[in-house]
């Protein structure tokens, strides 16, 4: 090709590139400017929970703009997941193996304060996602950014989680607190003077929510606070919506893989030992669906005649009430596992200390708030971390209490 005709070439393909980039540009510029319009929404009875969260946790006013990656709820989602997969460090934790009043045995990870500030003194019990454990991306991120400011992390692996086999057939329930209750207990006897407060994940949130509910808690005073990040407010939809579409049921079936896969790395004591009748091994390895697991091994160890009576159990909307510690909740509206419908913001326009800020994007666990995706702050860290400073380190979460 003479020198001529590279020039020519050249300038036809500066034009094409131009109007490319322009129409780019502006669709990116279109994207950004219609969700500025959406603010987030704080729902909370108007008094001084609401008040506090208003002058102390700065994010609550502020618009969330979600990144583009998160254009829409299922790829903030997926893309979330896999962006912080590539860039959050693995923690090291201090795991100490705690053996349960059945036999059951989980893994309890720590990650200590570093020095000495107030934090120190604070200490923040997680809990995963169903199919989660201490080293799960949004489980990393948050023990580092509380790490950081200084607070005492311990994190709450399920049984058959964290590398952990199982010594029973039991495994998650949603409902089921007996085994956080006892893991609290422990957290409690190793750091009697620590106020604890929960934070939960999606069905961690569920469990955390049913705990803060229980009369465990009501009559022993466990944890002074909450925060309950994505929960599926209707375990019933939730599911329903995991098999809605096809990209759904690709994550539902993923999902429901890592809760087979329990069960068949753990076939020996669950079968050779139960010999419970009532599980039938082909038909759970076969199951790909959260629904066709919990049908077919859930409900069967914890005594629920149907799924579905699990999941009404397990949904927390219609008993907010029953949570007598401040609470903060951050429910997305494009969360993919749930309508907006399902959000409880009728209830919680009623509750004087419990909130629950919806914002118009982040997916589920995903809150990605910046255009570059490979950073270790979002939406969703920065909540966390200001409630906490906010509520825990004067022992604001007094004020709130409503025993
Ligand atoms: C959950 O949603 C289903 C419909 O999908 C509805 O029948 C049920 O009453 C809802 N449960 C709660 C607790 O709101
Ligand atoms: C689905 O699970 C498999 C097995 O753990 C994993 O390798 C894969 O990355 C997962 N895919 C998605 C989309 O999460
Ligand atoms: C389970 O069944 C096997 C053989 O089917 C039997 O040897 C074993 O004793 C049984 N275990 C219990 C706990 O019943
Ligand atoms: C065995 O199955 C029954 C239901 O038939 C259930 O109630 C029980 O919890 C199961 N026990 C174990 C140890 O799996
Ligand atoms: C389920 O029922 C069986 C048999 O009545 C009982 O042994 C078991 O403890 C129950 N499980 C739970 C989780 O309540």
């Amino acid at each position: 090709m003479d020198q001529l005709s590279i020039v020519k070439l050249a300038g036809n393909t500066v034009l094409p590139l131009a109007y490319v980039v322009t129409a780019a540009l502006l669709v990116v510029a279109g994207y950004f400017l219609a969700l500025k319009t959406q603010t987030s929404m704080l729902f909370c009875k108007d008094g001084k929970f609401k008040q506090f969260l208003i002058e102390n946790v700065p994010v609550v006013n502020e618009k969330y703009l979600p990144s583009i990656w998160g254009f829409n709820g299922y790829t903030h989602t997926v893309l979330a997941t896999l962006f912080r997969n590539m860039i959050i460090p693995t923690v090291v934790y201090e795991r100490e193996i705690l053996t349960l009043s059945d036999g059951g045995e989980i893994a309890i990870d720590w990650r200590y304060p570093k020095s000495d500030g107030p934090q120190s003194l604070i200490t923040i019990v997680i809990l995963t996602g169903i199919t989660g454990d201490s080293q799960a991306e949004y489980i990393r991120e948050t023990v580092n950014k509380l790490f950081e400011k200084g607070y005492c992390c311990v994190v709450f692996n399920y049984r058959g989680r964290g590398g952990v086999k199982l010594k029973t057939a039991r495994t998650y329930s949603a409902t089921n607190i007996e085994d956080l209750t006892e893991a609290l207990k422990h957290v409690k006897s190793k750091r009697p003077n620590s106020p604890i407060a929960g934070i939960g994940f999606s069905m961690g949130g569920t469990l955390l929510g049913t705990f803060l509910m229980s009369r465990e808690q009501a009559e022993n005073k466990h944890l002074v606070t909450g925060i309950l990040i994505s929960v599926p407010w209707n375990v019933t939809q939730a599911c329903k919506n995991a098999e809605g579409s096809w990209l759904m049921r690709k994550m539902g079936q993923n999902l429901s893989h890592h809760l087979r896969n329990v069960v068949l790395k753990n076939k020996d004591i669950i079968f050779d030992q139960d010999n419970n009748t009532s599980l039938d091994y082909n038909i759970i390895k076969q199951c790909n669906t959260i629904r066709e697991f919990d049908t077919a091994y859930t409900i069967k160890m914890f005594n629920y005649s149907n799924v579905y009576h699990y999941y009404e159990d397990a949904s927390l909307s219609n008993k907010l009430h029953l949570i007598n510690v401040p609470c903060l909740c951050l429910s997305a509206a494009d969360d993919p596992f749930l309508y907006f419908r399902d959000i409880p913001v009728q209830e919680a326009n009623q509750h004087d200390s419990l909130a629950i800020l919806v914002t118009s994007g982040g997916g589920h666990v995903g809150y990605m708030d910046t255009f570059w995706p490979f950073t270790s702050n979002n939406f969703m860290l920065k909540l966390i971390q200001q409630y906490f400073d906010a509520i825990m380190v004067d022992q604001n979460y007094e004020r709130f209490v409503n025993y």
